[in-house]
């Protein structure tokens, strides 16, 4: 395996992500918008997606206290230093832009459900804990990951229509502070199978878990997502190719829970997860209740 990740690391990478990228404010953003109803019609259901996605943030906090009973100090000082107090800001600037285009509020789901509920009373278990703690990173790996492709993509798109403004004061921003909280979840997990802190059950129950629960990027196990985030996908162009976004968003989990599957490039739920997402957008659209 690659170079030793050690917990000094990871700490003095979250402590320049603090330092580098303080939280976007809502006051720094230019709100021009040449054509509303361009924009709308080509991103509004990709922003409010995403809005709603960022703003679930205050949700995937509570969960995370939930499931890590005893959480680390640097994982605290992650979600919340740094992810939260960030994200926030993604998803308020967001969720104005979308109104800016005409478009309605989005509706965060801020209730923790009961699945979490329950895995988390079983948490108060160190050995379940630690399985937990590696899926949340592996979750956060992959769910970032989706982000920095999708915010790639509209970067472009918003510069091809010509929105500089929101390109430059909104995107672009926000699309920086990406790939650090990548890096982060990326580095723990990987951190964690270096030094070998699960037994070979709690690998296996990984696994099993992992198929079980897998999930794209806010479909929070629910069908309506699930169709929605087939038409982001869609929108952005990835349907074309879901191998490729499956290895893309898929990579890291393979390499680190799958290890003795030589050769694997992804985990055939995520191609799974994409394929069922896609197909939800195709027989009931984006907005299916
Ligand atoms: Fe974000
Ligand atoms: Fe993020």
């Amino acid at each position: 395996m690659a170079e030793q990740i050690t917990q000094q690391r990871i700490l003095e990478h979250v402590q320049r992500l603090g330092e580098l990228y303080p939280p976007i404010t809502l006051d720094s953003v230019d709100r021009q918008v040449h054509d509303p109803r361009a924009v709308a019609d080509k991103y509004g259901h990709v922003v409010d997606y995403l809005a709603r996605v960022e703003l679930e943030v205050d949700r995937n906090v509570l969960e995370l206290l939930v499931l890590l009973p005893d959480v680390q100090e640097v994982d605290r000082l992650f979600y919340a230093d740094v992810w939260q107090p960030q994200e926030i800001q993604h998803g308020l600037i967001l969720d104005r832009l979308q109104q800016d285009l005409g478009r309605p509020a989005t509706t965060p789901e801020l209730e923790v459900s009961m699945k979490m509920k329950i895995m988390g009373a079983l948490a108060h278990l160190s050995s379940i804990q630690d399985i937990a703690r590696l899926l949340y990173y592996l979750t956060g790996a992959s769910t970032e990951r989706q982000a920095v492709l999708a915010y790639n993509v509209i970067n472009e798109g918003m510069r091809e229509l010509g929105e500089t403004a929101i390109a430059e004061t909104i995107i672009t921003p926000i699309k920086q502070q990406e790939p650090g909280h990548f890096a982060f979840y990326r580095m723990s997990a990987t951190a964690m199978i270096q030094a070998g802190e699960l037994r070979p059950w709690q690998l296996y129950l990984a696994r099993i878990l992992r198929e079980k629960t897998y999930n794209l990027v806010g479909t929070n196990g629910q069908d309506r997502y699930r169709a929605q985030m087939g038409g982001v996908v869609t929108a952005l162009g990835f349907a074309t190719d879901l191998e490729k976004y499956a290895r893309e968003v898929g990579r890291i989990e393979a390499q680190l829970l799958w290890a003795d599957h030589q050769g694997m490039e992804f985990p055939p739920y995520v191609l799974k997860a994409l394929r069922e997402s896609v197909e939800l957008y195709r027989d009931r659209g984006f907005d299916a209740a």
